[in-house]
């Protein structure tokens, strides 16, 4: 089955000292999102990104589609703030809202895509009862909170249950998978079911991003 396929390098692996340098890199490489990896110290133990810089690399990259995957708790005070900032897509993890519902809304209401991130270990019945609220289902394939680590093998399975799921509602929802993914596991991702991809330390930490990229593209059958 042909799908179009997206790519999202994650800046948390990027050169934060030149960030705008590092998107515009990726992007004219044939990246086709830019994944935002915020973090709080509180829902993950790391601190990274605010909404200050999400402004700073909108006034940038005007055109850059900003996947912005919350890591943080609780989530809907900083919504309207990252979407204020030029947010794209805004995701965040059921367990750090206590209202799912209400904050999927709220991330529509502010102009912006919405999408629900399952850790390895969630089940998928957060899904029920929200399908028609959703533009995109992040899977994690590794525990959020840090870079580079090495892809979990049962998110394959898991992957392709959620493609179940996604093809049975009939809607148009992206299956994005995070964490450790890599030139040479990517084609499996893909035939599990995924359509977008997030890779941090695979593109960044390369020194030629238009060869990394063009590997995966070409893994990816030269799909999207
Ligand atoms: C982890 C982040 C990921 C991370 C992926 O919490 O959500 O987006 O940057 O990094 P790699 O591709 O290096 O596993
Ligand atoms: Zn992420």
């Amino acid at each position: 089955m042909s799908r179009q396929y997206r790519i999202a390098p994650s800046i948390l692996s990027a050169d934060f000292a030149r960030l705008g340098a590092e998107i515009d890199a990726v992007l004219a490489a044939g990246a086709d999102w830019v994944h935002v990896d915020v973090m709080d110290n509180h829902y993950v133990p790391n601190l990274t990104i605010g909404p200050l810089v999400v402004e700073a690399l909108r006034r940038h990259a005007p055109q850059a589609f900003f996947d912005v995957h919350l890591m943080v708790e609780p989530v809907d005070a900083l919504i309207p703030a990252f979407a204020a900032a030029g947010a794209s897509l805004i995701s965040f993890h059921p367990e750090a809202s206590r209202h799912v519902d209400r904050t999927l809304s709220l991330i529509r209401e502010h102009g912006c895509e919405a999408g629900l991130v399952l850790n390895p270990a969630t089940p998928l019945a957060c899904l029920d009862y929200v399908m028609d609220r959703l533009d995109l289902v992040l899977l994690m394939s590794v525990n959020p909170g840090f870079g580079g680590q090495s892809f979990i093998p049962s998110a394959l399975p898991k992957i392709a249950q959620v493609r179940e799921r996604i093809d049975a509602s009939g809607r148009d929802i992206r299956l994005e998978v995070d964490g450790g993914i890599k030139i040479d596991n990517i084609a499996a991702v893909a035939r599990a079911g995924a359509d977008t991809f997030v890779a941090g330390s695979a593109v960044f930490g390369t020194s030629d991003y238009n060869a990394t990229l063009a590997a995966m593209r070409a893994e990816l059958g030269g799909g999207g």
